[in-house]
């Protein structure tokens, strides 16, 4: 079986996950000096967001060179130290790839931006269209007669995926990184690569903006992108071992996430972060994820509020995460969520993130003056407990999530991947996986007796998930 199926897949914020320079920004060889904490909290990989080369006015997903290292992070040679590392110590090495786009200053967009003959790489037109941009008003951005789109900041111009040199390249960017040793691709906004022909204009703009839309949408989940797909599934499986394709794709219907399937391991999917703390609806997004092969869990990622914040509470997002993390399915932890953090608001003149996104990406907190960098962190240490503090209090989020995932990892010999609902009271889910695991997440504050009388679960303690084994 693929080592990614039920695996647990650290997200890394290369930035902001540990510093060993002293110039406030997380790096490489920071990364390598953290494996053993990542070991002893039995994850079985880590997913590292983008340390390309780049102007970071996307925090990195603004690439400028696809097969090097910026040297905020390190070099070549420092990724080969960490991936040889990480696989001594029995951890997979994920990576981003960020193909929807490049930076500005990638050499092919410089020279579009010269020469309207080599314009044919990216996205230009003379009458742009209604499309909007993530952060808001046009996609577009005029140079001359002609203007270029971007889905993203106007520094991200798109690519064109109908141009053949770009999809050769890109088949040229993943063999570079399979012989370095990577286990598999993060790919980042996968429904985006290939727009509608013709570049049509959308019914409704509005929706655009949520990335989400694709039903309506003429830029979003045009179902052709999966050609790409299956290209890069041959260049995968040209190499040894299992090496994973994940895509980040955002849909509304569970039925738009299956067709990338066919060709990617496994795709996000997004029910779960947009679901308030209620069973009823934690309930059908679990539902909706399942529909989808080889299903993800995940609560948190760097774009997006930190689980505790958006659930109302620490012991919320434990309780869920503990509730999740019994189904079948690869489970996906971004940093510091293993300590409880919440979002951190960030003073305006301190921001970074043209998005708004800083409230969840402050420095890991490794001891009780921080630990990240000797120098001044690049965004401002964040409140709550750090590792060290955690570290050995039974009582602690740290220890409660390591305790979960060493029982999840012992019991995985035994489970399958057969799930059923039990028929709970009001506020109560249960779930059965099969190979005799059991949860029960209570969200009330009451004793909650089951229907079936199998069990009798809560003593009006806080929220939480308990797992039962059967014999
Ligand atoms: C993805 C990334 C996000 C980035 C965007 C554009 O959604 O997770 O951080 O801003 O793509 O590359």
């Amino acid at each position: 079986m693929a080592w990614w199926r039920d695996a647990v897949v650290y997200e890394i914020y290369v930035r902001a996950f540990q510093d060993s320079d002293g110039d406030g920004v997380g790096d490489l060889d920071g990364i390598r000096s953290r494996l053993p904490y990542l070991q002893a909290l039995c994850v079985d990989a880590i997913w590292l967001t983008p340390f390309y080369p780049s102007p970071m006015r996307d925090g990195g997903y603004d690439v400028s060179d696809p097969c090097d290292v910026d040297p905020l992070f390190g070099d070549l040679d420092g990724f080969d130290r960490l991936v040889a590392d990480a696989h001594r110590l029995g951890l997979k090495v994920i990576v981003d790839l960020v193909p929807n786009h490049t930076s500005d200053q990638h050499p092919w967009f410089q020279e579009a931006l010269r020469n309207r003959a080599a314009r044919r790489r990216y996205v230009f037109a003379e009458t742009p269209n209604n499309w909007l941009s993530f952060r808001g008003g046009s996609a577009w951005t005029r140079v001359d007669e002609e203007a270029y789109l971007h889905l993203f900041a106007p520094e991200q111009p798109d690519l064109n995926w109908r141009d053949p040199e770009v999809n050769d390249a890109y088949d040229d960017v993943l063999r570079f990184w399979l012989d370095r040793g990577v286990d598999g691709f993060r790919i980042d906004v996968a429904h985006g690569l290939l727009k509608a022909e013709g570049l049509p204009d959308d019914e409704d703009v509005s929706a655009l903006t949520q990335l989400v839309c694709d039903r309506y949408s003429h830029s979003w989940g045009q179902p052709e992108v999966c050609s790409v797909y299956r290209r890069w599934r041959a260049i995968a499986d040209s190499f040894d071992g299992d090496r994973l394709l994940l895509g980040e794709v955002y849909a509304v219907h569970p039925a738009d996430l299956v067709r990338y399937t066919e060709s990617l391991d496994q795709v996000f999917n997004f029910f779960l972060l947009q679901t308030s703390f209620d069973t009823v609806l934690l309930r059908s997004a679990i539902d909706a994820a399942l529909v989808v092969p080889n299903p993800t869990w995940t609560l948190s990622n760097h774009d997006l509020s930190r689980q505790a914040s958006r659930l109302g509470g620490a012991d919320r997002a434990l309780a869920l995460s503990a509730f999740l993390w019994a189904l079948p399915g690869s489970v996906y932890v971004y940093q510091g969520e293993e300590l409880g953090l919440y979002d951190t608001d960030v003073p305006r003149e301190l921001a970074v993130d043209p998005f708004g996104r800083d409230r969840s990406r402050t420095p890991m907190l490794w001891d009780a003056d921080g630990g990240f960098t000797t120098g001044t962190p690049f965004l401002p240490l964040g409140a709550g407990q750090s590792v060290a503090e955690q570290e050995g209090d039974a009582g602690s989020a740290l220890e409660a999530y390591r305790a979960l995932l060493r029982l999840r990892r012992e019991l995985l010999s035994r489970l399958g991947r057969e799930v059923t609902w039990r028929d709970t009271p009001p506020g109560v889910l249960a779930v059965a996986r099969e190979g005799g695991l059991v949860a029960v997440l209570n969200t009330t504050s009451a004793a909650v007796p089951l229907p079936d009388g199998e069990v009798l679960w809560g003593d009006g303690g806080p929220v939480s998930t308990t797992w039962l084994l059967a014999p």
